[in-house]
């Protein structure tokens, strides 16, 4: 599989930091915690691990307010953890991405408080200052995606700033090379510390229109959905300028190696695919979150993997996201039964995997008490499913301990304790052993990893489909639904299914019965 790069080849796996596991008994996950579990991921079978924002900032959106891009947060531990962090994945054959955050700093960053200092600071430009409409108001009627306007008033200076996000997270102006340079210092400073790669946040905003002109309404806007709905993102997304940026940061990439640039991008297929840049120069791979929304049906979904592979450019190397911490946990999403069918979903797809922590155990969302409360997209839209705790809840190591071995303090979400990886690990038919299964399949059969993906159908609730390489061919075919169900298959064996008992039977060419919610895997 030689020809591929390690991120071809390779599963990807998400840490949210405050949650995975902590070291010093704050409550809080940090370096030294996720160093200390980096073994139980090599055994696991993933081959990178990226770690959501680590860097020193006030947490008012846990992280991705950053108010130092060069440095940890005391909370999560010192560069030197860092370092030790890194040597430690190396040594396992594990690589390290980081999130890149340069949409918006934080308020406290040094650049946006010598911003905001005065009219004619040096970095007034850095960041996106306007003056009031001709009535005082907001210069134009761009909504945050947190709730209420993007502008918020500086009385000391007499302008606006924009923040797609918070009012603590005013955006940069990547208009300006200036800012454009610093950001591109601080890529190098972390891939000169030996970081693999970069998950950049919010990609697709960075650029918003130079006329600052108002979004047009949405007529498509449902009652209950986030402010920002009410208009369609025209002029403050997706504009044409964004590809050089990416182009320009793949290019820093580039130049130390094999290195991988991932963009978080939450757009229709189309326009997701032009991140990959015209001519395979943009991102390596435009995370595609398609299977978070989706509606779990066979038929559904086979249009959704034949429409993604047609709208592929040549060059592009596909990549398939399912769970992340904005978004419902899959086994709530589709139940318990069905996430062991995602999970083989998933790892035979054609392309790069993103595993979330915690969904190789089949966590669910956990159950967030309005007093515990965390995340301020709940906080400031209270009541309308925004908020992103009960995805966010402690990884589960071990349920006989307190707080399932997550923290000895008090954790900062609640822990559930009714599952853990103590509990699976020795137990065939857990989740957790048919993710194993699973990825050591995947490294042991190369159709898995760089097969074509042909003949994908939907019979009823059954969805199926073939990867082929070379002479090997694979058969996948997943019931997504709640009945037997029998479907046609060619002749072949059984290489793994998620009933018991099934691996190393033979299909007959013809029909052949799938239980509920069975997977399987067979080599035809
Ligand atoms: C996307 C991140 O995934 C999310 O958690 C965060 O709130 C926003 N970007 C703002 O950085």
């Amino acid at each position: 599989m030689s020809e591929l790069a390690w991120w071809q080849r390779g599963v990807i796996y998400q840490i949210y930091p405050r949650s995975f596991q902590d070291s010093n008994g704050d409550g809080i996950g940090d370096l030294a915690g996720i160093t200390s579990r980096l073994s139980y991921l090599a055994e696991l079978g993933v081959n990178a691990v990226w770690i959501s924002p680590i860097y020193p900032s006030p947490m008012a959106d846990f992280g991705y307010d950053v108010a130092d891009y060069c440095n940890i947060d005391p909370m999560f531990g010192t560069l030197a953890d860092f370092k030790q962090l890194v040597d430690r994945a190396h040594d396992l054959g594990l690589k390290v991405l980081l999130d890149f955050v340069p949409n918006h700093s934080s308020d406290r960053h040094p650049w946006f408080e010598e911003s905001r200092a005065s009219r004619d600071n040096p970095k007034r430009d850095w960041y996106l200052w306007r003056d009031p409409a001709p009535d005082g108001g907001p210069p134009n009627n761009w909504l945050s995606r947190m709730g209420g306007s993007a502008w918020e008033w500086d009385a000391r200076t007499g302008q606006y700033y924009y923040h797609a996000f918070l009012r603590e997270q005013p955006d940069l102006n990547w208009r300006n090379p200036q800012v454009r340079r610093a950001m591109d210092d601080v890529l190098r400073f972390w891939l000169d510390r030996g970081v693999d790669g970069f998950r950049v946040d919010v990609l697709w905003l960075l650029i918003k229109d130079a006329q600052f002109r108002d979004n047009p309404p949405n007529p498509a806007y449902e009652p209950g959905q986030p402010d920002h709905h009410l208009q369609v993102q025209r002029y403050t997304e997706d504009q044409p300028e964004v590809h050089e940026i990416v182009r320009s940061m793949r290019a820093t990439l580039d130049a130390y190696g094999e290195r991988v640039l991932i963009g978080e991008i939450y757009l229709p297929v189309p326009q997701l695919v032009r991140y990959y840049g015209a001519n395979g120069d943009g991102a390596d791979m435009p995370f595609n979150f398609q299977l978070l929304n989706a509606t779990w049906h066979a038929g559904d979904i086979a249009r959704m993997i034949a429409d993604y592979d047609s709208a592929l450019p040549e060059h592009a190397w596909p990549n398939w996201v399912l769970g992340n911490h904005d978004n419902p946990r899959v086994a709530s999403r589709v139940g318990a039964a069905q996430a062991r069918v995602a999970a083989v979903l998933l790892l035979t797809l054609r392309g790069t995997p993103t595993l979330y922590y915690g969904d190789e155990l089949g966590m669910t969302d956990g159950v967030i008490s309005p007093d515990q409360v965390q995340d301020p997209a709940e906080l400031r839209q209270p009541g309308i499913g925004q908020g992103r705790d009960p995805e966010r809840t402690p990884m589960q190591w071990d349920a006989a301990l307190p707080n399932a071995g997550f923290t000895t303090g008090r954790s900062w979400l609640p822990v559930a304790t009714e599952t853990s990886v103590q509990t699976q690990d020795g137990d065939a038919s857990s989740m957790l052993s048919l993710y194993r299964r699973l990825l050591e399949l995947r490294r042991s059969n190369a159709a898995l990893v760089q097969g074509s993906i042909e003949h994908v159908a939907a019979y009823g609730d059954v969805l199926t489909y073939e990867r082929h390489y070379r002479n090997q061919r694979l058969w996948i075919a997943l019931n997504m639904g709640a009945a037997d169900a029998q479907v046609q298959s060619p002749a072949g064996i059984v290489l793994l299914s998620t009933l018991p008992g099934r691996d190393g039977q033979r299909l007959v060419n013809g029909m052949n019965r799938l239980a509920p919610a069975e997977a399987l895997i067979a080599s035809i």
